[in-house]
């Protein structure tokens, strides 16, 4: 799978987990450790392998400067929200928040950075390999986050 399909599934994905929360799909405590596995993971393979490939390219510096500054923000509201009582109104507004910052983030990078890493700075090849090593990277990190 080339790197830009993989993080747009990941992408939907957490989009996914966040309405099922919103909505009450399911066990609120449950869904929200998936979220933060599935979210602290898609932050780490962007930051170790897919930011570094674009972010000595002119065309995408500056969007993956911002980028990196913008996964503090989510990965802060994040841990508040794993420290705080999940069974209240103030927790469901600092979800709200999470999934704004996350949908703001999301948009960006499918809106104006995938497309010009894919059109200005990686080939198909150099996509396609980068997806390769991103994939195991994720399962590697997904197991690991099981054995906690
Ligand atoms: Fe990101
Ligand atoms: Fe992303």
């Amino acid at each position: 799978m080339d790197a830009i399909t993989l993080l747009k599934n990941d992408h939907r994905k957490v989009e996914k987990i966040f309405s099922d929360i919103e909505k009450g799909n399911g066990n609120r405590k449950q869904l929200f450790t998936e979220l933060a596995t599935e979210l602290t993971v898609h932050a780490e393979i962007e930051e170790q392998l897919f930011y570094p490939a674009a972010k000595d390219a002119e065309p995408t510096r500056d969007l993956v400067l911002e980028s990196y500054e913008e996964h503090k923000q989510v990965k802060m509201v994040l841990s508040d929200l794993e420290q705080a009582d999940m069974n209240t109104d103030t927790w469901l507004a600092g979800l709200k928040v999470l999934m704004e910052d996350v949908q703001h983030h999301v948009g960006e990078e499918e809106k104006e950075l995938f497309p010009k890493v894919k059109s200005k700075v990686l080939s198909k090849e150099q996509l396609d390999d980068l997806g390769q090593r991103m994939e195991a990277m994720k399962i590697e990190r997904l197991a690991a986050s099981k054995r906690r």
